[in-house]
């Protein structure tokens, strides 16, 4: 039962996105200093590790999840020396450090990729482009093909972004090479070569760089990349975003043995080192391969995060999820928000004068842009079910994470210029699509200064709307009833209270209340260690619902949420049971 003991099982996880934390320097673009000053903050907020996103040399056409150089920090966040220092606090806070890493793809800034181009293109130029990247070392750590000596490429597949996964090179000339180089994501983002022992000696190596530095681990970027079907079939169907097995490029078998190998650096550590997988994969099943006790830790829940607001949907979901670790003795994960997906008050607000489908709550980076982001939102709803569904998932079992300014309730910001725009969906589909910019709206500390204390200077990277100052840290932070107020109660709480611990516990993780209320997901969490049983009721239906359950209020959603035993629709409550 030593694993019981493992922090990362039930855990609260909360992503700096550091372009938008806080802003030392001024300059409108966060960085790892202005990190260090908020540390107070996390810990004051009850969060047990932090997960940065990015932070490394980069072009930065996909926000840094384009690494040019995966041992070294982006100049404008700051320096190693900074990064340490930011470790050291973070460790002296008591709390641990996750960082990401990305290793489907480079930048085509990386050195490899450089090489890669230059070496034909700077070579004798009376031997055509077509028989010169037909013989040389240069392709071998990214999938660079062509159709004299390579295998004939390109094929159907769709790149995440928008457009064609495989970009023709051109020559010194500027004329069509016959040579095309694999990527999934933007242009800018080369896949590499995972069959090639070079390339995983090469990561095995950076992830020990940052385990020597004193990560305790890695958030994996796209977990279930890396490896392509043997001769690159035609994809099957074209269902951008969603991994199967069938799609060649998503959730390949081969890949596991690259987790066996990184598990193997891991495990080399004391106290081992740990991962969280990044996979967009289903059904279930197949996702808990990740999980398996030689591969990754844990793993992001993300059939949970677009979850319909439907109490028999969430449910579903819920049960899978804990069948599906339980295979394999995994944690189960829960999480609403991140940097790729739209704020839950956006996603959750229903749009004005249209009758909702429940079928859907979307706005993430799957979606193609067919999601209307012009409509008109009633906000007031989607901010109730945010919050409601927020405490809800405090009171499941396992790890958790919050995306930075969940905890203000932030919504997703449309009001941005299309100049200022960064994200490579918005920028390759010519706006088609709005992309993920705005969820990286930078963080409002206080309600006084125009970027609203993100930095003293005023400058921000993207325009904060006015709508924030109310939602400001300084301002909630003094509201009893503020969505902060409540997230630092819930965190509080689910340490102290012995009921909402691990799942490893001897007692049933999770007894699901079976009268039929309708739309209520309603659960208890059996109380261990002589603490009393937590039960957390969620009306996700149009009306107030009488719980026939009593028990003491721990924490309601907000002060309206319950009273006299009735939950109001969009409301969330934790009694004692
Ligand atoms: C992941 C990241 C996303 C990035 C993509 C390509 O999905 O979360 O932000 O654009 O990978 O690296
Ligand atoms: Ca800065």
């Amino acid at each position: 039962m030593q694993r019981t003991a493992d922090w990362w099982r039930e855990a609260i996880v909360y992503q700096v996105y550091p372009r938008s934390y806080a802003d030392a320097n001024g300059d409108g673009i966060g960085d790892i200093p202005g990190i260090r000053t908020r540390i107070p903050y996390l810990k004051e907020l009850g969060v047990d590790a932090i997960w940065l996103s990015p932070h490394y040399p980069s072009p930065m056409l996909d926000a840094g999840y384009d690494v040019a150089d995966y041992r070294n920090v982006w100049p404008t966040f700051g320096t190693l020396d900074d990064i340490e220092n930011l470790i050291t606090d973070v460790h002296a806070a008591g709390m641990r450090m996750l960082i990401d890493i990305v290793p489907n793809h480079t930048s085509w800034d990386h050195p490899w990729f450089r090489e890669a181009l230059a070496y034909p293109l700077d070579n004798d130029s009376s031997v055509p482009a077509k028989t010169r990247f037909a013989e040389g070392p240069w392709a071998k750590y990214h999938l660079l093909r062509g159709q004299d000596g390579g295998k004939s490429v390109p094929n159907n597949w769709d790149s995440v972004f928008g457009g064609p996964t495989w970009h023709e090179v051109m020559d010194h000339e500027g004329n069509p090479s016959g040579w095309w180089y694999l990527h999934i994501f933007d242009k800018s983002q080369p896949d590499l070569d995972w069959d090639n022992n070079e390339v995983r000696a090469e990561f095995r190596g950076h992830l020990r760089f940052w385990f020597d530095r004193g990560i305790d681990g890695f958030r994996i970027d796209v977990a279930h990349g890396l490896a392509k079907a043997d001769g690159y079939p035609d994809c099957p169907v074209l269902e951008e975003g969603h991994a199967t097995a069938q799609n060649p490029y998503w959730d390949q078998d081969g890949l596991h043995d690259v987790w066996r190998e990184w598990r193997g650096v891991a495990d080399e550590y004391e106290p081992a080192r740990v991962f969280v997988a990044e996979a967009w994969v289903q059904p279930a099943e197949r996702n808990a391969r990740y999980l398996r006790a030689d591969e990754l830790h844990t793993g992001f829940n993300f059939p949970y995060l677009r979850a319909p607001w439907n109490a028999t949907k969430m449910r579903e979901i819920i049960d899978f999820t804990l069948a599906a670790n339980k295979l394999e003795d995994a944690p189960t994960t829960w999480v609403l928000e991140n940097h790729d997906v739209w704020r839950a008050a956006t996603r959750y607000a229903p749009i004005v004068g249209r009758t909702e489908k429940t079928s859907t709550v979307s706005g993430d980076m799957d979606l193609g842009g067919e999601f209307d982001w012009k409509a008109e939102r009633d906000l007031e709803t989607g901010s109730a079910r945010a919050r409601s569904n927020f405490l809800s998932m405090l009171a499941l079992p396992g790890t958790a994470y919050i995306y930075q300014g969940q905890e203000l309730g932030l919504d997703e910001v449309f009001e941005i210029p299309s100049d200022m725009r960064q994200d490579p969906a918005f920028i390759t589909t010519n706006g088609v699509r709005v992309g993920r910019d705005g969820c990286r709206v930078p963080i409002p500390w206080n309600n006084e200064s125009d970027s609203l204390g993100f930095n003293s200077t005023g400058a921000s990277w993207l325009p904060q709307p006015d709508s924030w100052k109310k939602l400001a840290v300084s301002v909630q932070d003094v509201d009893e009833n503020s969505m902060l107020t409540l997230a630092r109660n819930a965190l509080h709480l689910r340490k102290t209270l012995a009921a909402l611990g691990g799942i490893t516990q001897d007692v049933a993780p999770l007894i699901w209340d079976n009268d039929s209320l309708d739309g209520v997901l309603s659960f208890v969490r059996p109380g261990r260690l002589g603490g009393s049983a937590i039960r957390c009721a969620l009306n996700l239906g149009a009306h107030a619902v009488t719980l026939p359950y009593g028990g003491d209020v721990v924490l309601a959603s907000d002060a309206l949420a319950f009273s006299d035993g009735i939950l109001n629709p969009n409301s969330s409550v934790w009694l004692t049971a």
